[in-house]
């Protein structure tokens, strides 16, 4: 795991893009792994941009979100679905039949995970999974307690959830209180994560998930067994970190990241 700490909102999340634009421009074909949540409208906007300057083709990319409300349809302006074709999917040269979000309305919801999860295997595989962070500690939708090896399914929203996604709803109370979401296991499947970690509401857990012992009450924790996980923090997500210096020198001095400097 590599913790890197940037000063701003807007570093944090351009240095992430950066990254995942590099990610695309070395394989076309890329399976992409991709969250929601307000981190990713700035950085969606960023690949956006980069793509009408001719700089990114997402021609033979391929993508998976992460998770997806149960019982919303794809049509539903409060759903995972409409927020990506909105945000990313409709301004960029992403082949549409190649854009895979759970369908939160399919008639079997655990069926529909079952085929989720063979979908990423018939693809490879996501090779660079971009991720958020709930302020409870949540990767997709993992509430606490979600196995260490979960797999695709449906989960119970936790109240702290439901507060902190109801304000993006006209009505809140319309919230749905459960979700489809790629589990821990799967998201720990990919090749590469970038999480993404922005503000002070984050900071206490961000902490605990990066040095605090793996649980299953935090399921970001389970990021420390990845092999190629990478953190980008800005300083006030990064405030309670006990190692910021080590993990400062590191993108300071390790030429790897010299070019994003
Ligand atoms: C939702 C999504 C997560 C996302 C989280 C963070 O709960 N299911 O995948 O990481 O929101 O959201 P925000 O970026 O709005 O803080």
């Amino acid at each position: 795991m590599e913790v890197i700490i940037r000063p701003s909102t807007e570093a944090a999340v351009d240095l992430a893009a950066r990254l995942l634009a590099n990610h695309i421009q070395k394989k076309p074909n890329i399976v992409l792994g991709l969250a929601t949540g307000r981190t990713m409208e700035t950085l969606y906007d960023k690949l956006a941009a980069w793509h009408s300057e001719g700089k990114l083709d997402f021609s033979l990319a391929r993508s998976f979100n992460l998770d997806e409300y149960a019982g919303m349809a794809p049509e539903d302006k409060n759903s995972y679905r409409h927020y990506m074709n909105s945000r990313l999917f409709s301004k960029v040269n992403i082949d549409p039949r190649n854009t895979h979000i759970p369908i939160g309305n399919a008639p079997d919801l655990d069926a529909e995970c079952a085929r989720y999860e063979q979908t990423i295997r018939d693809c490879g595989g996501i090779d660079v999974q971009l991720l958020g962070l709930g302020e409870i500690g949540h990767i997709g939708f993992n509430e606490p307690l979600s196995s260490l090896a979960s797999r695709t399914r449906q989960k119970a929203l936790t109240p702290h959830t439901i507060a902190q996604n109801s304000p993006l709803f006209d009505d809140p109370e319309t919230m749905p209180k459960r979700a489809i979401t790629m589990g821990i296991g799967t998201i720990l499947e990919s090749r590469h994560v970038i999480m993404v970690v922005t503000g002070k509401k984050k900071a206490e857990i961000l902490a605990a998930a990066v040095e605090g012992p793996i649980t299953s009450m935090i399921s970001a924790s389970a990021l420390q067994l990845h092999p190629k996980c990478i953190i980008i923090a800005d300083e006030e997500a990064a405030a309670e970190l006990k190692g910021h210096k080590y993990y400062r020198w590191i993108f300071a001095n390790e030429p790897e990241w010299a070019p994003y400097r």
